[in-house]
C-alpha cells in the first residue's frame, strides 16, 4: 500500500519545517523525521543566524566574510541571495512566534562569531535552535491537517520512475517502530535530512545526522558536490561523560581565549584575528599545538567575564559544564575539534532543484554555493531560512507532474539479522578511520589507505544489507559508508589545500578554484 502526498519531505530541521510550513497553502505535506520530529542539528543550535540587522552594518561586509571564509570557492550569486534576503526571513520567524534575546531598546542582542566583521548574531541566548524548531514546530501544528508528521520513519532509498522520464516519485520509508518499508509517493521530493557528522568518531551532531540524504541522492544519480569540505567546530567540550557537546562560538565573541594546558595563549601565532579566525584556521591551529604537545585537548577561558553574565549569556552551557565539574566562571573548559558541518552536499540551484527531475534538497543536505570551502559561522541556519523559501516555487512547478505509481518495497529472502555485532563492529570502524585518516589534516597515503578499507567495508555491507531484513542501524550503516567514500573519493580529487580540505601533499592553493562534483555512472 502506498501513502501519496503533494510534497514529501524528508527532515523536520529548520529546513524541513521551513519549507512544509510554506508549501502546505498549495499542498498536502509528509514530513518524515527519523526519531521524534524536533530531534535534529537544528535544536542543538546554539550561536545563532547571521544577517544584517545592525544599522552599521551592510550587505556587502556579511557577502565579504562569506566569501573570505569560503576560500574562493563560494558561488556569489548564493551569497548574495541568502544575505539580502536574510533579515525578511529571520522577520518570518518572529512572526511565527520565535523569541531571540532582545538588547536595550527591544533592538536584537546581536551577538559576534569568528570571521564576522560586526556584530550580526541573532541568537536566544544559547538555545536558538530549540527556540527556531519550537516556534517552526508550532506553526505547522497550525496548519490544519495540511501537514502530516510521521516520527519514526526513515528513507532508505528514493524511487525513480525510470519510464516517466527518470523522475523522482517519492520514497521507500522504513516504520521503525513496525519494522515494515512503506511506500510514499509525491510529484516532488524535498531532501531536508541534515548533515553526516556521525561519519567521523567525534562530532558534535545528534545521532540522526548519519548523511542519508547524500547517499540516497547518490544511489539515485543525482550529482554530490564538494563533500571533502567537512567542517570541524574548534571548540567541543573536552570530558569523558559529555557525548557531542559544543562550546559555541559565541563565546570565543565574547572575548574567550584558547590556552594550551600550561595556560600559555597559541592563537596569536596562527592568525591576526587569533581565536576570531575562520574556524577552518582555529581548528588546524588546535590540531597542530594537540600534535606538538601531546596534550589530550586545550581550554577555552571565559574567567574574565562576571558571572552573572556567563549565566545569562550562555545558560544551557554553563548549567551543562556545571553538570560535569567545570566552573566556567572560575576554570577553563577543556575542549577539542570535533566534525560539526557538511560544507558540500547534494548540489543544486539557487532554488534548491538537484539534476533529478522531481528532487530538491534545502538545508545541510545541499551544496547551495553559499559555503565554498568553508562554511562561516551562523550561515547555516540561514540558508536552511531562505534556500527553502526559495524552493517553494520550484516545488510547485515539479508538483504538477504527477508521480505514477511505484512497485511495493520487495525484502526478497531476505531474513532477520543474527548478527548484530557486524552492524555495530563496521559503524565504529568506519567513523575510527575516517576520524583517523580522513580528519583535520590529510595525506595521499591515508587517503588512500582509507579508500581500500572503505571498498572492502563497503562490499561487505552490500552484501549483508540485501540479505537481512532492513533496521534503521542498517540503513545508516549503509548510509556512513557511501557518505565516508564520497568524502574520500571528493578529497583524493582534490589536489590543493583549500579552506577546510587541508593535505600535506599539496598544501598550496591552486591557481583556479573549482568545485568536486561526483556523479554515479548509470548502470551498463
Ligand atoms: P537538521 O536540523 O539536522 O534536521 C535533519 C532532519 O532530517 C531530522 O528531522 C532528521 O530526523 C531527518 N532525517 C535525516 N535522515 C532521515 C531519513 N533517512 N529519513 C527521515 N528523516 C531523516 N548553524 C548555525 O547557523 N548557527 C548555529 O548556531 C549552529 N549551531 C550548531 C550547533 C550544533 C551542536 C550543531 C550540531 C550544528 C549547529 N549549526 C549551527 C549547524 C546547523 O544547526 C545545521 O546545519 C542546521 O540546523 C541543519 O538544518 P537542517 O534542517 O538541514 O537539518
Ligand atoms: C556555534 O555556536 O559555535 C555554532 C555556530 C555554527 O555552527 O554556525
Amino acid at each position: 500500500m502506498s501513502e501519496h502526498f503533494d510534497a514529501l519531505v524528508v527532515g523536520g530541521g529548520i529546513a524541513g519545517l521551513s519549507f512544509a510550513l510554506k508549501f502546505a497553502r498549495f499542498g498536502r505535506v509528509a514530513v518524515l523525521t527519523k526519531r521524534q520530529r524536533w530531534e535534529g542539528s537544528t535544536n542543538y543550535a546554539q550561536g545563532g543566524i547571521a544577517s544584517v540587522l545592525a544599522g552599521d552594518d551592510t550587505f556587502e561586509s556579511h557577502v565579504e566574510d562569506t566569501l573570505t571564509a569560503g576560500a574562493g570557492l563560494c558561488r556569489r550569486d548564493a551569497v548574495e541571495l541568502c544575505v539580502r534576503h536574510g533579515p525578511e526571513r529571520i522577520r518570518e520567524l518572529v512572526a511565527l512566534g520565535a523569541r531571540f534575546s532582545r538588547g536595550p531598546g527591544d533592538d536584537f542582542d546581536l551577538g559576534r562569531e569568528g570571521g564576522h566583521a560586526r556584530r550580526r548574531i541573532v541568537h536566544a541566548q544559547d538555545l536558538t535552535g530549540r527556540e527556531v524548531e519550537r516556534a517552526l514546530l508550532s506553526a505547522c501544528d497550525g496548519e490544519q491537517g495540511r501537514i502530516a508528521f510521521f516520527e519514526h520513519h526513515a528513507a532508505v532509498d528514493l524511487i525513480r520512475a525510470d519510464r516517466r522520464g527518470g523522475r523522482c516519485a517519492g520514497a521507500y520509508v522504513l516504520d521503525k517502530r513496525r519494522g515494515e518499508v512503506q511506500t510514499f509517493l509525491a510529484p516532488v521530493t524535498v531532501l531536508a535530512s541534515g548533515g553526516s557528522g556521525k561519519v567521523y568518531l567525534y562530532t558534535t551532531n545528534p545521532d540522526v545526522s548519519t548523511g542519508d540524504g547524500v547517499a540516497m541522492a547518490w544511489r539515485a544519480g543525482a550529482t554530490v558536490a564538494n563533500m571533502e569540505f567537512m567542517q570541524f567546530h574548534p571548540t567541543c567540550l573536552f570530558h569523558p561523560q559529555a557525548r557531542n557537546f559544543l562550546i559555541s562560538e559565541a563565546l570565543r565573541g565574547e572575548g574567550g581565549v584558547l590556552r594550551l594546558r600550561s595556560g600559555e595563549t597559541f592563537m596569536e601565532r596562527f592568525h591576526p584575528l587569533r581565536e576570531l579566525a575562520p574556524r577552518d584556521i582555529v581548528a588546524r591551529a588546535i590540531d597542530a599545538e594537540l600534535k606538538r604537545t601531546g596534550d589530550d585537548c586545550v581550554t577555552l577561558d571565559m574567567t574574565h567575564l562576571p558571572r552573572p553574565f556567563l549565566m545569562e549569556r550562555f545558560p544551557n552551557i554553563y548549567a551543562t559544564c556545571r553538570e560535569h565539574g567545570i566552573d566556567m566562571a572560575a576554570q577553563p573548559i577543556p575542549v577539542v575539534p570535533a566534525a560539526h558541518y557538511q560544507c558540500g552536499g547534494v548540489a543544486t540551484d539557487l532554488a534548491g532543484r538537484t539534476d533529478l527531475p522531481g528532487l530538491l534538497a534545502v538545508g545541510e543536505v545541499a551544496c547551495t554555493g553559499l559555503h565554498g570551502a568553508n562554511r562561516l559561522a551562523s550561515n547555516s541556519l540561514l540558508e536552511g531560512l531562505v534556500f527553502a523559501h526559495e524552493a517553494v516555487e520550484a516545488a510547485r512547478e515539479a508538483s504538477s507532474v504527477p508521480p505514477g505509481e511505484a512497485p511495493d518495497w520487495d525484502p526478497g529472502k531476505a531474513v532477520d539479522s543474527d548478527e548484530q555485532v557486524v552492524v555495530s563492529h563496521n559503524w565504529d570502524e568506519i567513523r575510527r578511520l575516517m576520524w583517523n585518516y580522513v580528519g583535520i589534516v590529510r595525506t595521499d597515503k591515508r587517503l588512500a589507505r582509507a579508500r581500500r578499507r572503505l571498498e572492502l567495508l563497503r562490499e561487505e555491507i552490500r552484501g549483508y544489507y540485501w540479505d537481512h531484513r532492513l533496521t534503521a542501524d542498517l540503513v545508516e550503516l549503509r548510509n556512513i559508508a557511501e557518505v565516508a567514500w564520497l568524502v574520500v573519493e571528493s578529497a583524493s580529487q582534490r589536489r590543493e589545500s583549500r579552506g577546510l580540505h587541508y593535505t600535506l601533499d599539496c598544501p598550496r592553493l591552486a591557481p583556479v578554484a573549482a568545485e568536486t562534483r561526483l556523479k554515479k555512472p548509470p548502470k551498463a
